[in-house]
């Protein structure tokens, strides 16, 4: 099969990586992709978002599946983009109709799904300009902490959680009246604010039918101890050790089952991944978000441990033929670790030399590059997130131990990452 995957981070890599694998893989393409992913297949200079050229690409290239990592194309309707265009339909997309990515898209359109199919989350109410004045009072009179949620797409940014009422309001004022998240933040979510600990579930669904792929943890923050501003993600593990058979049921028939049913019940068109954002407060599962898409990083622990061959469950996705599936998973732990930019999550530098990457090649860990591009014959780093180092072991120490040591073998100017992910199950 002819393949483009959609996207340039670490998750990319990683589904390049394992695309790679594929016996079905004839040809793999990836748009725009990174200097990691030039090493799985062909990049294209196209963007993600770009969706004419995508297509043109596509029937150029006779592509017979496209596969979409981010959100962004995704909510912004690549998938009906291609399914209503007759020279494109025939075209397996791997990913969600737009409406049905507004359970990433939207949060307030997440909120009222959950709650009318009787999904575990956090109570709320909904604002916006016209009933501001309500949410100010609604925010008077809540707990603290409380979250405030932008609805729409803010970069990771649109959640604030405040534990002092004047910032609460202050914040809910300067995204309503001030527009501190432009569109996004028109409408704002005000929740509860629910204390456990959180974890990834992954589900691949064709519609009807589902499959869990392997749950993982990811860690946000940028300082040792889950400490500092939150990132796109600093590292993760894969198994969770808290999430053991009894709590994973919970999950599945209180929150995946009745998700997949809903979005079938709402008609809502879905052949692609569900990333549940769960928390698990006193071992009972919470919904905290859905993403429309994997995880990054958690692709680069998840993807490493599926034993099927990708392209295989992903065209059985398309086709609707999930029943017919049986998830194999590798038991041993994977956790990589993301080495970022000094500097990340504010400003960096890009365009820095990475050197190491050749000799530090050991058995058992995989480096995914994340923010990088080769220019001339150097791979340079180009993102705040640059390199995504997985390892496997019996233990997370042993894997996690293993990847830092990975990662001291490799240098670019202003190199940083966390030693200590996965330090709480050690
Ligand atoms: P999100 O952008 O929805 O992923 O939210 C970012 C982060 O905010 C989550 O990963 C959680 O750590 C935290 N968060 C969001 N909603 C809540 C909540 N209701 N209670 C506690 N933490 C939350
Ligand atoms: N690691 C969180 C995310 O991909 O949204």
């Amino acid at each position: 099969m002819k393949i483009l995957l959609v996207g340039g981070g670490g998750r990319e890599h990683a589904l390049a990586w394992k695309i790679r694998h594929s016996h079905l893989c004839e040809q793999l393409f990836i748009a725009p992709g990174n200097a990691g992913t030039d090493l799985c297949g062909e990049n294209v200079d196209i963007k993600a978002t770009e969706f004419d050229k995508l297509a043109d690409f596509c029937l150029e290239k006779e592509i017979d599946i496209v596969i979409v990592g981010p959100e962004e194309p995704l909510v912004k309707g690549i998938y009906d983009f291609f399914k209503k265009k007759s020279s494109t339909e025939h075209i397996h997309v791997i990913g969600p109709s737009k409406d049905a990515a507004q359970l990433e898209g939207s949060k307030a359109f997440a909120k009222e799904f959950m709650h009318r199919y009787n999904i575990p989350t956090a109570t709320y109410k909904e604002f916006t300009l016209s009933n501001y004045e309500e949410g100010v009072e609604y925010i008077r009179n809540h707990p603290l902490p409380v979250v405030l949620k932008a609805d729409g797409l803010a970069a990771g940014k649109g959640v604030i959680i405040c534990t002092n009422r004047l910032e609460a309001l202050a914040e809910f004022e300067l995204i309503i009246q001030r527009a501190k998240f432009g569109e996004a933040g028109k409408r704002v979510v005000v929740e509860q604010f629910l204390e456990g600990i959180e974890i990834s579930v992954f589900a691949l669904t064709d519609g009807i039918n589902y499959v869990l792929l392997p749950n993982a943890k990811d860690y946000k923050r940028v300082g040792v101890g889950d400490t500092g501003p939150n990132t796109g993600g600093m590292g993760a593990v894969s198994p969770v050790p808290f999430a053991d058979d009894v709590f994973m049921e919970k999950v599945k028939t209180r929150i995946v089952e009745p998700t997949v049913t809903g979005l079938k019940k709402d008609k809502l068109e879905y052949k692609g991944i569900i990333f549940f954002g769960l928390i698990s407060v006193k071992d009972e599962p919470y919904v905290i978000e859905y993403n429309c898409r994997f995880g990054d990083p958690e692709t680069e622990v998840v993807v490493p441990r599926i034993k099927n061959d990708l392209v295989e469950l992903l065209v059985a996705t398309s086709q609707q033929r999930l029943n017919e599936i049986k998830i194999e998973i590798d038991e041993q732990t994977a956790v990589t670790v993301v080495a970022v930019s000094g500097g990340y999550p504010d400003g960096y530098q890009t365009g820095k030399v990475i050197e190491g990457l050749d000799d530090s090649i050991i058995e058992g860990s995989i480096i995914f590059h994340s923010g990088t591009q080769k220019v001339d014959d150097k791979v340079v780093t180009a993102g705040g997130r640059v390199l995504t180092v997985t390892s496997f072991g019996d233990t997370i120490r042993e894997a996690a131990e293993q990847s830092t040591y990975m990662l001291e073998q490799i240098y670019f100017d202003g190199i940083y990452f966390r030693e200590d992910i996965g330090y709480e199950f050690k």
